[in-house]
């Protein structure tokens, strides 16, 4: 059984994931007006693991017993100029979510509330892949600014994510 103030914390974490995923298709969206198809691909396989983790969260409360709660989402931004814009604000949210985690796995140790520590060690585990996915794919596209044929090269290259595993 988990406390209510940690099932509260652990539904708007859920609400995130999920507003995760919204402000991702809203990059697969900008993508594809670029006419960058490969990258778009990329940001709509992104937005699906989101919601994947939204639901993690939402099956951990239900097992748990717990209360379920549904933070509105908000409308997510859309003013992107180019590629690296979309991948320089990924970055930063992962780095968002990373702390919200942190925080999360804080207030479980402060509680003594193992179960919900070990669920969310594939979360930690998770934000470092997340990370440097977004970080390697920045710097290649800073590398890289404006000449236009590297652009499609990597493109090309982020489109294979949604050949594969999620
Ligand atoms: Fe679910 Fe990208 O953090």
């Amino acid at each position: 059984m988990i406390s209510k103030k940690l099932a509260k914390a652990l539904s708007e974490q859920m609400g995130r994931e999920f507003e995760s995923a919204y402000i991702y298709l809203a990059m697969a969206g900008k993508a594809a007006e670029m006419n960058l198809m490969g990258a778009s691909t990329w940001m709509q396989v992104q937005a699906s693991e989101e919601m994947n983790h939204g639901m993690k969260f939402f099956k951990y409360l239900v097992d748990q017993g717990a209360e379920t709660a549904f933070p509105a989402i908000a409308a997510p931004p859309v003013q992107y100029d180019t590629l690296t814009a979309i991948f320089r604000k990924t970055l930063e949210h992962e780095r968002k979510v990373t702390k919200w985690i942190t925080e999360l796995m804080d207030q479980a140790v402060s509680e003594k509330d193992y179960a919900t520590q070990i669920f969310l060690q594939w979360f930690i585990t998770e934000q470092v892949e997340e990370e440097a996915t977004a970080a390697e794919i920045l710097k290649q596209l800073e590398m890289i600014g404006d000449k236009s044929s590297a652009v499609v090269m990597l493109d090309r290259h982020l489109g294979k994510r949604g050949e594969g595993k999620e």
